[in-house]
């Protein structure tokens, strides 16, 4: 697919993602070019009367939402989210996630972790028989060499993530990201089982059996999938 096709499929199931929304629900808005789409919809059934909250899941999704006027608190200001919305970076036969690909996922994990019901809209260049793309990893800059070492002898492929200038990428919570290039990744939950006791992680990108309904677009329609 090329992007011209993909950025229509991220618009229309941006779009159609917003249908799932009620009145007076608690919503948690992920983050990423996808889900942009889903917040500009979003934003026009607000401007025309639906009641809802929402809880952002990065700086970026914040201040989108806050110019349309999208009522927002922050997770510990809610007592409990009906339904995150999220894009994703990968989705696998088994319905496990890669995110991170936008640095937020552990912002996004929080939320979700702390909604009833997860969301996740792709399109279809998405889903994957097996994961190929790197999974982000959300250090403490204390340690992160020494850490990037441990998961080379581990021979996980690390690399702290790198801005085009060649500095550090800081997430919305001033940590760093290190990518690890696992191709093809078959096991996710062993490696999920790996990086959990290491020291100076404060959470990978790998989001196992966390999600509840996908819908994926394609160029016919939208495809749902219930978990
Ligand atoms: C950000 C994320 C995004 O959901 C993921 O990267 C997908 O982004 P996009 O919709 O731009 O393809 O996890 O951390």
């Amino acid at each position: 697919m090329d992007s011209e096709a993909i950025k229509h499929q991220k618009a229309q199931v941006g779009q159609e993602a917003v249908q799932y929304i009620e009145d007076g629900m608690v919503i948690g808005i992920g983050s990423g070019s996808t889900m942009w789409y889903m917040v500009e919809a979003l934003g026009k059934r607000v401007q025309t009367g639906l009641n809802i909250i929402g809880v952002p899941t990065s700086h970026a999704t914040r201040k989108h939402a806050a110019q349309l006027g999208i009522p927002l608190k922050t997770v510990d200001e809610v007592d409990h989210i009906d339904l995150t919305i999220d894009g994703a970076d990968q989705i696998d036969v088994q319905y496990q996630g890669i995110k991170g690909g936008g640095a937020s996922h552990l912002m996004e994990k929080i939320v979700a972790t702390n909604s009833t019901k997860n969301m996740w809209i792709v399109d279809e260049s998405k889903m994957v028989e097996a994961f190929n793309y790197p999974v982000p990893v959300e250090v403490i800059p204390y340690g992160s060499r020494q850490l990037e070492r441990r998961l080379a002898q581990m021979d996980l492929h690390p690399r702290l993530r790198k801005n085009p200038a060649g500095e550090f990428v800081t997430t919305d919570s001033n940590n760093y990201i290190i990518d690890l290039y696992l191709d093809p990744l078959t096991d996710p939950i062993r490696l999920a089982n790996q990086l959990n006791p290491l020291v100076g992680i404060i959470e990978h990108g790998l989001f196992l059996n966390m999600v509840n309904t996908i819908i994926v677009q394609h160029e016919q329609g939208p495809e749902v999938i219930n978990v």
